[in-house]
């Protein structure tokens, strides 16, 4: 079986951050998710992720891959420390017969099908290791590798330990390694820590098993931006680019139109119709799915939800709602968790929708607050309205029936039925149910003073 390692315990010291290295995001996704999911879907089953006390918690609950495993690498003086003790953590969970994908963590851009190629080769090869390599022409920073008069790996010499000779090398370690098990793990009980940085480094692995006689070969990547290891923060958002590129790349090959594809932000899952365009600016995150032939301009941002086909949102945010085929949205609308649109509804300028439904055709234009109410088909919610769903301290729900009107400024005081047809005078006040096809109406009586602006003036 193959098995992998990943790496997801270093302190990341040159992040400068109190954030985990590997909890940083690009296009919103934890960088670790990126080489978990790659590993996962070069067919590796079993994932053994080394994490710390202070990142665990974080990884655990944002990982998207099956069965993950996690063994947790204490941090701390005295504690041996480096990339071949984490390792070291995980081998109780391999036998001697697997072979062992190693992955630093820290390089997102690293593509299945890359993997799979290295496997490849590994198993027909039949080394007793392969490293993945790349060539640049100044890899600096990376370990280089050192090769014998054959062509066989002799050893990997980080930069901070390399003499002049060993910086002109141009091919690098991306930190992508396959090891036979058993000769892995004898090898791994054999590390020191007698470097610059006296830590315990996975990369001397290939010199103690090149030493005893064993064959290790090197594949080189075909494109070395693919593993563009991630150390800073301006790393971190060179990185983000060049992912963001292929990925919203892919989406307009699939029909999706971009506007500025370089300032519009997916998150790679997310699905979105052919000939639907987005705008430029608009961040679409979350397991969100987004119909075709809708129009997404403005600045809008999307999370958690599913919308239908043929809808337009403009300058709008929201979150964790459903949206029905052919509603519109905003501008500066915003629909809060458990929003739940039907068809042609449509959604004005500072409309704010939170933990309701509104059925096919409903319509609230402008200004409204609609809140913990279920919300029939055809009606007209006017400008101003208020569900007052909360008392100060429970909050209560409403409903209102098909065809009902509200009127511009009245207030729907929950829980409140309002039965079919049932029409609320603007700037009501309603604390009672209302029947069917009733006007229910509260004002006080209206009065008109002729003349008392000029008399008033007069006495001044
Ligand atoms: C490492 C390689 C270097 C290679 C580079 C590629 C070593 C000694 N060097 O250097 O040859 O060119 O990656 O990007 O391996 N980690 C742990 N526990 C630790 C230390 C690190 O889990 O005790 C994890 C980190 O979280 C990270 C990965 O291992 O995901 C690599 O560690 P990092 O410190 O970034 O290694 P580099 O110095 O970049
Ligand atoms: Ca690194």
């Amino acid at each position: 079986m193959i098995v992998s390692v990943i790496l997801a315990a270093g302190e990341g010291t040159r992040m400068k951050s109190d954030i985990s290295k590997l909890c940083h995001t690009l296009l919103r996704k934890p960088m670790l998710n990126y080489v978990a999911t790659a590993s996962s879907k070069a067919g590796i089953e079993k994932n053994i992720v080394i994490v710390n006390e202070k990142n665990r918690p974080i990884i655990e609950q944002t990982i998207e891959i099956p069965n993950a495993v996690f063994e947790i690498q204490r941090i701390g003086e005295g504690i041996p420390y480096g990339t071949g003790y984490a390792v070291k953590l995980g081998m109780g969970h391999v036998s001697d017969e697997d072979q062992v994908l190693i992955l630093n963590g820290d390089i997102p851009l690293l593509k299945a099908e890359s993997l799979r190629s290295l496997i490849e080769h590994h198993l027909a090869s039949g080394a007793a290791g392969t490293l993945m390599t790349a060539f640049m022409d100044d890899p600096y920073g990376y370990g280089r590798i050192v090769k014998d008069e054959e062509g066989y790996l002799k050893a990997i010499v980080e930069h901070r330990d390399a003499d002049e000779k060993t910086l002109a090398i141009k091919e690098w370690n991306p930190g992508i390694y396959l090891f036979n098990g058993k000769l892995l793990k004898e090898a791994l009980e054999e590390l020191d820590a007698d470097n610059d940085q006296g830590e315990l480094y996975i990369t001397d692995v290939v010199h103690i098993l090149s030493t005893r006689g064993h064959k290790l070969a090197t594949y080189p990547v075909a494109d070395a931006g693919e593993v563009f290891g991630i150390n800073s923060k301006d790393q971190l958002a060179e990185a983000e680019e060049l992912l963001r590129k292929r990925v919203n790349t892919e989406y307009m090959k699939q029909g999706v139109i971009m506007e500025n594809p370089a300032t519009i932000l997916i998150e790679p899952g997310v699905a979105i119709g052919r000939d639907t365009r987005i705008g430029m600016g608009v961040s679409i995150t979350g397991r969100t799915s987004i119909g075709a032939h809708c129009s997404i301009t403005g600045d809008t941002h999307i999370h958690n939800a599913q919308i239908g086909d043929r809808v337009v949102i403009r300058s709008s945010d929201i979150e964790s709602s459903e949206v029905g085929d052919d509603t519109d949205i905003g501008p500066y609308a915003r629909l809060r968790p458990g929003a739940v649109l039907g068809q042609q509804v449509h959604i004005g300028n500072f409309v704010e929708v939170k933990n309701s439904k509104m059925g096919n055709k409903t319509k609230a234009g402008h200004l409204a607050y609609i809140g913990d109410a279920d919300l029939g088909a055809d009606i007209n919610v006017g400008c101003g309205v208020v569900f007052v769903n909360y008392d100060g301290v429970k909050k209560h729900r409403s409903t209102v029936e098909d065809g009902a009107f509200i009127g511009s400024n009245a207030n729907i005081v929950s829980p409140v039925h309002i039965e079919t047809d049932g029409f609320v005078a603007a700037g009501s006040t309603i604390t009672r149910d209302v029947e069917k096809g009733a006007l229910a109406i509260t004002r006080p009586e209206e009065k008109h003073i002729l003349d008392w602006v000029y008399i008033k003036k007069k006495k001044h």
